[in-house]
C-alpha cells in the first residue's frame, strides 16, 4: 500500500495574508508531493510500507540500513507536513483552551511567554528544520527543534505542534525574515486540533 498526498483541508488562499497562496501551492503540491513519491520509492517492498507513517518514523532504526536515510528524510517530510496542514486553519480558536492552556501556563508562565520561547527556538534552528511543542518522555510539555525533516517521535517525544522553518515555507513572502514569519504564523494555528493532539498524547 502506497502512501498518499493528503488534500489540504482548506483552499490554497485560505491562510492569506499570513501564508501566501503561491507558497501553499508549491509547498503542498511540489514539496510534500515529492516527499511522498520518494518515500514510496524507498519503502516499497519492505514491511514498513503498510505501517502508519508515524510508526515508520518511530521505528526508523529498524528500517533496512540502505533505505533508512531516504525514509528518514522523505517519511519525515510526509509525517511533518501532514500534521502541519491540519494544525493550521483560517478559523478556529486563536489561543489554546482547557487543559492545554493550563499546561502551557504552568510550564511557560503565560501564552505569550510560550510563543516567545517557541519563536526563539525557531529562529535559532540553523538551516532547515522544524520547531516543536512536544510532550516529552516524562509527559511534560517542552519546546524543541529538529534538523531537516526529523520528527521528535524518533526520540520518543510526541509532537503536539510544529512549525516548518525551511526557507520553502516562507521565503517567497518573507524572504530572509524568518522571525516575521514565525510571528505571523500564530494567526493561523488551529488550537482546536492542537488541543485534541495534546489530549490524545496524554492518553
Ligand atoms: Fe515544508
Amino acid at each position: 500500500m502506497a502512501f498518499d498526498l493528503p488534500k489540504l483541508p482548506y483552499d490554497y488562499a485560505a491562510l492569506e495574508p499570513y501564508i501566501d497562496t503561491q507558497t501553499m501551492q508549491l509547498h503542498h503540491d511540489k514539496h510534500h508531493a515529492a516527499y511522498v513519491n520518494n518515500l514510496n520509492a524507498a519503502i516499497e517492498g519492505t514491511a514498513f510500507a503498510s505501517l502508519p507513517i508515524d510508526q515508520v518514523i518511530a521505528r526508523l532504526n529498524e528500517v533496512p540500513e540502505e533505505k533508512r536515510t531516504a525514509v528518514r528524510n522523505n517519511g519525515g517530510g510526509h509525517l511533518n507536513h501532514s500534521d502541519f496542514w491540519v494544525t493550521m486553519t483560517p478559523g478556529g480558536s486563536k489561543e489554546p483552551t482547557g487543559e492545554l492552556a493550563n499546561a502551557i501556563n504552568t510550564k511557560f508562565g503565560s501564552f505569550d511567554a510560550f510563543k516567545s520561547a517557541f519563536n526563539d527556538a525557531g529562529v535559532k534552528r540553523f538551516g532547515s528544520g522544524w520547531v516543536w511543542l512536544v510532550l516529552d518522555k516524562s509527559g511534560n510539555l517542552a519546546i524543541t527543534s529538529t534538523a531537516n525533516q526529523d520528527n521528535p517521535i524518533t526520540d520518543g517525544q510526541t509532537a503536539i505542534l510544529g512549525n516548518d522553518v525551511w526557507e520553502h515555507a516562507y521565503y517567497l513572502k518573507y524572504q530572509n525574515r524568518r522571525p516575521e514569519y514565525l510571528g505571523a504564523w500564530w494567526n493561523v494555528v488551529n488550537w482546536d486540533v492542537v488541543g485534541q493532539r495534546y489530549a490524545k498524547a496524554r492518553g
